[in-house]
């Protein structure tokens, strides 16, 4: 099949900087994906009003994600880039999908168990139904292929079988979604303290963001938990150290990988030098982009213009699935 025809889609919250996770896990894969696929990427707002509904610095932050997107190497002409309020069609279809959806089903996602932990008095009734604003975003471009990270795998788990449903009552037209990651498994970046993934907006000490200064960087992975180094060759080594090595992986040259690998094995590694490098390389990595997010964000026309053009496109898109879905529910009545 003619990979141009297959469609990707996904998204992301603005409710803080974007971290090492959204990056491996999201981001890089979009870049890679978008000369080859017709692509749909989106600023997430309406779902980061479930938990985050002041929105004080809401702008900030959509403009601010657009540009840590196009920084990290996405081309707005190559790919449709947008924010998903500016695309109506998507609460449209949204509602429409709100009727296949079952409340014990979405009671039982492990992102809403989660929200309802963290946020107690705020457990409204969008958070319950995230996953299906979700199926709504992925399904209006009747996309195929969803770059995502790990935690998104039971979304996306859930929009198949919304898909399903909807297929199998009023007609095959929706490609079942399914999770990606560039010829790997999908991936979880892990936070600096060794416990849980890098976050947005939560454990912020333990999470290496993009637009961390050098000296933040280095701050943050210094004070990495570790400890006093294997005992004898050979020892397992414990989950915060495996960390450890999983980001040197994502940034460091193999050569440098392997070298600490070797340490580790016979036990003369020495954490302190292998902390100093990954700050090193960390920087390497994050400088540039958060020097380009930076100088892109304070062109807001240019960023307008961008979200504008984005939302023209995804809503050409968007208009032409609607008819389908509502000339296959029977919705057509002139
Ligand atoms: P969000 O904003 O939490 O995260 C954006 C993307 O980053 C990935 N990610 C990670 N990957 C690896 N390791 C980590 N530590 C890590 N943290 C975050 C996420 O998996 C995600 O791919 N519900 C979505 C936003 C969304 C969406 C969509 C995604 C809305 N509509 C349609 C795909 C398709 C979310 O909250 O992502």
């Amino acid at each position: 099949m003619d990979k141009k025809k297959q469609i990707v889609m996904s998204g992301i919250r603005p409710t803080g900087f974007l971290h090492l996770g959204n990056y491996f896990g999201a981001v890089r894969n979009y870049v890679r994906l978008q000369q080859e696929y017709s692509c749909y990427f989106m600023v997430a707002d309406l779902h980061s009003l479930t938990t985050h509904p002041d929105t004080n610095e809401l702008k900030e932050h959509v403009y601010r994600v657009l540009s840590e997107n196009i920084a990290c190497g996405l081309d707005p002409e190559q790919a449709v880039l947008y924010c998903q309020s500016h695309v109506p069609e998507t609460a449209e279809l949204y509602l429409l999908l709100n009727m296949l959806a079952y409340v014990g089903e979405l009671e039982k996602t492990v992102t809403f168990k989660d929200k309802v932990r963290q946020h107690p008095d705020n457990i409204n009734a969008g958070l319950l139904t995230y996953p299906v604003l979700q199926t709504a975003d992925i399904i209006l471009h009747r996309a195929a292929l969803v770059p995502v990270g790990k935690d998104q795998e039971q979304h996306l788990e859930m929009a198949r079988n919304f898909v399903k449903r909807f297929n199998h009552r009023y007609g095959e037209l929706f490609p079942e979604p399914q999770a990606f990651n560039f010829g790997e498994e999908l991936l979880k970046v892990p936070s600096l303290d060794g416990t849980g993934k890098m976050s947005k907006s939560e454990n912020q000490y333990a999470t290496l963001y993009l637009g961390d200064s050098d000296e933040m960087i280095k701050k943050k992975i210094m004070r990495a938990k570790t400890d006093a180094g294997p005992s004898a060759p050979n020892t397992p080594k414990p989950d915060y150290i495996v960390n450890l090595f999983q980001l040197m992986q994502l940034v460091s040259a193999p050569v440098t990988l392997a070298q600490f690998e070797s340490a580790y094995m016979d036990a003369s590694i020495r954490y302190g030098d292998m902390k100093s490098q990954l700050a090193i390389d960390m920087i390497r990595f994050i400088a540039p982009i958060r020097e380009k997010a930076l100088s892109l964000q304070q062109d807001k026309d240019r960023l307008q213009r961008v979200m504008r053009q984005g939302a023209e496109k995804a809503r050409e898109s968007a208009a032409r699935t609607l008819q389908l879905v509502k000339d296959s529910m029977g919705l057509n009545y002139y």
